[in-house]
């Protein structure tokens, strides 16, 4: 009797599972990717006279190419150890690799679909032409110079030992903005910004100089050792300045420019001390910071006296403020347009003789400390510049 029953009960356990899941179950759909970044650059196979797409090889004839783009963070993209903390959170979907790595041959697989459109579930097969040293290599040269299994150039030059198709269309600024330029809300939490591209569109600059004017600076050298002498452009990427590793050069000026105002030498007592110190974004093209909103930078004004106290302290933040949770969102943002100029002021009642100082810094900051720790960066990586440290000395008689 008690056999029967249990038999009974596993039967019907067993048929309402079949039932469940021929009728109930949600049907799986694969859906078309459909955002430009949902998709990588196509396998490319090694242009003929080349042994590989590796950076390294380009920079056996290519050197010094090769030595500045080592320098840039272009070349860390992949390997950055914040990237490499956020990639391996749940919360990053697939498509975070696709500007980090963004030819195929360098992703382990290839992405044909999502199911039922949830990015979380993209439809992978494996990709029989990954390299991993490839992968290591982030935006490497074949990420910009190599398309339909050929060197792409902006003058097509006929002395190369591999095969060069002229198309300066697709080395333009479009390429930057192609990755440097993205707004969408991915899931509620998880926000994409970067918007330089269209800050550069709506600035003074549009028209007139470009990302590429100002990030690759032009240079007359022969683009390898032996080679006539050419229009050629640094490969240094270099925007913030802020350093990903001791190695990495500022080779780029501030955007913003700074004016503090004259401070004289003596003070009566009881006279008001006034400073102005004037912030303009002269050099930049775009927003100051712009990019990552994780960027900010800081003002600093402090007047000491000559025991060391401090009397009046002035703290200033430039940057966005973002709520991620429950929903991404941007509180704020304070960054500076191009050609947009402000005054930092600090006064104060000068009361009692004695020497005074005032010191004046600015950082510019990659990302705070909290997210630093907070991804497990070590004390080594680094978080910001000092880009204006000064003290001006006074006395009230
Ligand atoms: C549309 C292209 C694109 C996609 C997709 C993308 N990134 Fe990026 N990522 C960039 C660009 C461009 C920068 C550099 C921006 C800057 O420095 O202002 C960057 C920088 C970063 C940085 C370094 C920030 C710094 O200042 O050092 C991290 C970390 C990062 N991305 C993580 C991610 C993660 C995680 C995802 C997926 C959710 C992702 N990225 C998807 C383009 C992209
Ligand atoms: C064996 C030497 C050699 C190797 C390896 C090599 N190149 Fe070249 N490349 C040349 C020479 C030579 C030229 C022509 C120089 C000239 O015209 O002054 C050239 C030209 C170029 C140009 C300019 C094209 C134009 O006319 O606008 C680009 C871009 C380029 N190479 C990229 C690469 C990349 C990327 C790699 C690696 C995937 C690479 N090269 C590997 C020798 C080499
Ligand atoms: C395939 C996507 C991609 C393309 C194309 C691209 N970038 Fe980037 N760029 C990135 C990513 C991602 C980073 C951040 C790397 C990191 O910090 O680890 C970056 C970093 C930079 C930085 C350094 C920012 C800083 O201060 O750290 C500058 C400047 C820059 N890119 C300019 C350019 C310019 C100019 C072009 C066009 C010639 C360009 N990029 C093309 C994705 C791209
Ligand atoms: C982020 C995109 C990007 C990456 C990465 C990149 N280049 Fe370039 N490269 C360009 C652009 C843009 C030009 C300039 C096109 C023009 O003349 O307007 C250029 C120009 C060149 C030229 C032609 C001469 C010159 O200097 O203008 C050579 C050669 C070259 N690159 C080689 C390399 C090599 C080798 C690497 C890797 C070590 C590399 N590039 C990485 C975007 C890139
Ligand atoms: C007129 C010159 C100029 C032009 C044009 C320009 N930039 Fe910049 N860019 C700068 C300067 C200067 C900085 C350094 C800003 C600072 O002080 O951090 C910078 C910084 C950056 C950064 C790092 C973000 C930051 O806050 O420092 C990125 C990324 C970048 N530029 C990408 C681009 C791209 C992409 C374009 C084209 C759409 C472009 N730039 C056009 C001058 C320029």
């Amino acid at each position: 009797m008690r056999k029967n029953l249990l038999i009974g009960l596993i039967v019907t356990v067993f048929l309402s599972v079949v039932i469940y899941a021929v009728f109930f179950r949600e049907k799986e759909v694969i859906t078309p990717l459909t955002n430009s970044w949902d998709f990588a650059i196509p396998n490319q196979d090694v242009p003929s006279g080349l042994v590989s797409l590796k950076a390294e090889d380009c920079g056996t004839c290519h050197q010094e190419h090769y030595e500045e783009w080592k320098l840039a963070t272009h070349a860390h993209a992949w390997t950055d150890l914040q990237f490499q903390a956020e990639l391996k959170k749940e919360s990053s979907p697939f498509m975070c690799i696709n500007c980090h790595i963004p030819l195929q041959n360098q992703q382990e697989f290839k992405v044909t679909g999502l199911i039922n459109g949830d990015i979380y579930r993209p439809v992978k097969e494996k990709n029989p032409h990954f390299d991993p040293i490839l992968q290591k290599e982030g935006i490497t040269c074949a990420s910009c110079h190599v398309r339909n299994n050929e060197i792409i150039g902006a003058t097509g030059s006929e002395l190369a030992p591999h095969p060069v198709r002229k198309a300066p269309e697709l080395l333009n600024e479009n390429l930057c903005i192609g990755c440097h330029n993205a707004s969408a809300v991915i899931t509620p939490t998880l926000a994409c910004t970067f918007q330089t591209g269209d800050e550069w569109k709506a600035g003074p600059f549009y028209g007139e100089k470009n990302c590429i004017d100002c990030h690759m600076t032009e240079v007359e050298r022969p683009l390898v050792t032996g080679y006539p002498v050419r229009k050629s452009h640094r490969h240094w990427f270099t925007g913030s300045g802020i350093p990903k590793f001791d190695t990495v050069q500022t080779t780029i000026q501030n955007g913003l420019v700074f004016k503090p105002s004259s401070i004289a030498k003596v003070y009566a007592a009881d006279e008001v001390f006034t400073f102005d110190f004037k912030a303009k974004n002269e050099n930049a093209g775009h927003r100051v910071p712009s990019g990552d909103p994780e960027r900010f930078i800081k003002v600093y004004l402090t007047l000491i006296n000559d025991q060391g106290d401090t009397l009046k302290f002035k703290e200033n933040r430039i940057g966005e403020e973002w709520e991620w949770y429950p929903e991404a969102k941007k509180l704020s943002d304070n960054n500076f347009d191009p050609g947009e100029e402000r005054t930092y002021k600090l006064e104060h009642i000068l009361k009692k003789k004695g020497d005074y100082k005032l010191l004046v810094k600015v950082t510019k900051h990659r990302l705070n400390k909290e997210n630093a720790e907070y991804n497990g960066l070590g004390t080594n990586y680094p978080l910001f510049i000092t880009i204006y440290n000064e003290q001006y000395d006074f006395s009230v008689e």
